[in-house]
């Protein structure tokens, strides 16, 4: 079958169009015949080989986390999906692969896809609305009346991060430039910041908690608006110790991880304020509460540019340049 593969870690290097043998589902899995793709940051840190420490895969292998299509296969095990089911993804780690005409995933990963939505928008939702999902609901317990601020709203993970946020009944702080600023508050912002001409940690106080998928300077910064008792959650680092141990790593990486966040750590706990780091994990069941949101409309993907699937490439390069609105997708059918 046709796909975008990885030869090599490689920073910038593009992906190469060409054949790979056929997925086998095995017992647990069901094969998706993929219609649409969607784009991550992730992508290009796996392909530059930043992540090789904590995820390695063999090259050459097919890069893409968020798939849409049609169940065409399915194992033995697998009870929850039929033939022709429409479903969405965010396949586990280790097993990605979603650039490609056909992937098999754990039926553990997969949900039915929403059925308000096209295939393109759903395969925007996996990775981003888990995201969300995870640091808000599982991480947070985020409640009604409580005050969050969620960095980059326009992006990826902010434009689902905000109307979950709202649903669960928080006040939304966000931050975003002037040409986002509609957007973020169409989808439910309460108070937006301009991180071009405003300081968000002179204007904010008293926050239950900040979710962060920015730099480190951001990071330290969002310490200051965040009550004691609150907490910091970052999806962009660094890598706390909790996050090595449940990825099983070895003794020296688990120091490293240990004292690359030792310093946010040590200026958290002396604010009262707990940090953690997540990295979202592949979840059907959370992913089919997720769908059930869709379908009430409470959440609506946000999608930038959808592109044919042969201009993958382009695609991940649109991804790059930090600007997108929402999210980019590919679309194979
Ligand atoms: N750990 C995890 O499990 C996990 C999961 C998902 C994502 N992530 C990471 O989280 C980060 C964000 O992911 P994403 O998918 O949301 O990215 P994205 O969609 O590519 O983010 C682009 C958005 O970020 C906004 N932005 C850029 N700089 C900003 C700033 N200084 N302040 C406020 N907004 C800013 C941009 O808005 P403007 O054009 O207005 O600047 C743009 O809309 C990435 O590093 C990604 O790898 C981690």
């Amino acid at each position: 079958m046709k796909a975008f593969i990885v030869d090599r870690y490689r920073k910038k290097e593009p992906l190469r169009y060409g054949d790979m043998p056929e997925p086998v589902p095995g017992q647990d899995d069901v094969l998706v015949e993929i219609h649409a793709a969607g784009l991550n940051p992730l992508d290009s840190k796996i392909r530059d080989g930043a992540f090789k420490a904590f995820i390695r895969y063999r090259p050459p292998f097919i890069l893409g986390h968020d798939v849409a299509g049609i169940v065409v296969g399915i194992g033995s095990n697998v009870r929850r999906f039929k033939l022709g089911d429409e479903v969405y993804a965010r396949p586990r780690d280790g097993r990605i692969g979603t650039f490609a005409e056909r992937i098999a995933i754990d039926q553990a990963d997969v949900a039915l896809k929403p059925r308000t939505i096209g295939m393109e928008e759903a395969a925007s939702i996996p990775l981003v609305g888990l995201t969300a999902w995870q640091a808000l609901v599982e991480r947070a317990g985020l409640e009604k009346g409580q005050k969050v601020l969620i960095h980059a709203g326009s992006g990826g993970v902010g434009t689902v991060a905000i109307q979950l946020a709202k649903h669960l009944g928080a006040t939304v702080a966000t931050t975003t430039s002037t040409a986002n600023m509609d957007l973020v508050k169409r989808l439910g912002a309460d108070i937006v910041i301009d991180y071009r001409d405003q300081e968000f940690d002179k204007i904010l106080s008293g926050y239950d908690v900040v979710l962060n998928s920015l730099d480190g300077a951001t990071l330290r910064k969002s310490l200051e608006v965040i009550r004691p008792g609150g907490r910091l959650i970052s999806i962009s680092g660094p890598p706390d110790p909790d996050f090595a141990r449940e990825q099983g790593l070895n003794w020296l990486l688990r120091q490293v991880v240990r004292l690359l966040s030792l310093g946010i750590r040590r200026r958290a706990t002396a604010r009262g304020v707990r940090y953690s780091f997540l990295f979202m994990q592949a979840n059907g069941n959370q992913l089919g509460q997720i769908t059930a949101l869709i379908d009430k409309g409470v959440i609506r993907p946000v999608v930038d540019r959808i592109f044919p699937f042969d201009a993958t490439n382009d695609a991940l390069a649109f991804v790059e340049t930090g600007r997108v609105k929402g999210k980019v997708v590919v679309k194979l059918r």
